[in-house]
């Protein structure tokens, strides 16, 4: 059938020893599915972020990056092609001027990627007030009001946008991380949100990965050995800017309010289990 041939196969260092997990990914092959969209993505300076911005650039998009390491958005930003502006997510009184200056570099903003995000990975019994106070400013009170920002642009100006943000599997399961917490907030936030802006014509869905190989979970790309998922594997941060640009693009018009999770399975509550 024809769409096979826009099926790229990518091997990553395959089978270089007994101990090394590698996989075997399935990407489209990029066909402008975001030309004409002007995308922020929040924390594209590494991992997932920075996967989603390359592809969304080779997927036609105008991007435009953040982080607080201004080294870093300038060495990528040249390197993908991109636009690139400084942002802490903890410091809510920046959005105003951050936007301002994102829709001046880009044009306008049609997609915002809520995607920064930190884990402290502590136990309950040492969870602290900083800490706690940290993973909730950057993971939910940062995107909560960067995202009352946009939409209020894209209200203003008539902008049928699309809001996509970077949940987790931990969001779908009990928890006692802050972490977890935070997630679990999210996916409540993007249905309410969807729901309330549908009329609107703007969308808003997530993807929840499972442990995917970044800086923040510390498995890397040469060894995706990580038994605990389904698969056997860490996930690569390539897979879910693929499962990103489905969700950013016209092609998924009708999906809004959903939670899309990437782990093959792992979290479904089968009656059996
Ligand atoms: N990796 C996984 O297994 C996994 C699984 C499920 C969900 N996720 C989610 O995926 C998202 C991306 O995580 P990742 O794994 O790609 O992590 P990562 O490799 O550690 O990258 C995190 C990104 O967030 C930015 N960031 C952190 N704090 C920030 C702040 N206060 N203000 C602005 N930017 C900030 C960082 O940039 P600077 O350092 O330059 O600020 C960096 O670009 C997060 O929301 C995470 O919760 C990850």
């Amino acid at each position: 059938m024809s769409f096979i041939k826009d099926i790229v196969r990518r091997t990553i260092r395959a089978f270089q020893s007994p101990n090394i997990v590698t996989a075997q990914i399935v990407t489209q092959l990029p066909e402008m599915r975001l030309a004409g969209k002007r995308v922020v993505v929040t924390g594209g300076t590494g991992g997932l972020g920075e996967a989603m911005a390359r592809r969304f650039v080779a997927e036609g998009a105008g991007v435009l990056i953040c982080g607080r390491s201004e080294e870093k958005l300038a060495a990528l930003s040249g390197e993908i092609g991109c636009e690139a502006l400084p942002l802490d997510l903890t410091d809510v009184n920046a959005f105003d001027a951050f936007v301002t200056e994102a829709i001046k570099k880009l044009g306008g903003i049609d997609c915002l990627v809520n995607n920064a995000g930190i884990s402290l990975h502590e136990e309950f019994q040492t969870v602290t007030a900083e800490g706690f106070d940290c993973q909730v400013a950057t993971n939910l009170r940062g995107p909560f009001f960067l995202t009352q920002r946009v939409f209020k642009y894209m209200e203003d100006n008539k902008v049928k946008g699309n809001i996509l943000f970077v949940s987790s599997e931990t969001g779908e399961t009990a928890d006692i991380r802050p972490y977890g917490l935070t997630k679990a907030a999210v996916n409540s936030l993007v249905q309410g949100l969807a729901y309330l802006y549908a009329p609107h014509g703007i969308r808003v869905n997530a993807i929840a990965p499972g442990v995917t190989a970044t800086g923040m979970t510390g498995v890397s790309n040469t060894n995706l050995y990580y038994p605990a998922n389904p698969n056997g594997r860490a996930y690569l941060p390539e897979e879910m800017a693929e499962v990103a640009t489905f969700l950013l693009s016209d092609a998924s018009g009708c999906i809004s309010g959903q939670i899309v999770t990437c782990n093959n399975a792992k979290t479904v509550n089968a009656r059996w289990k």
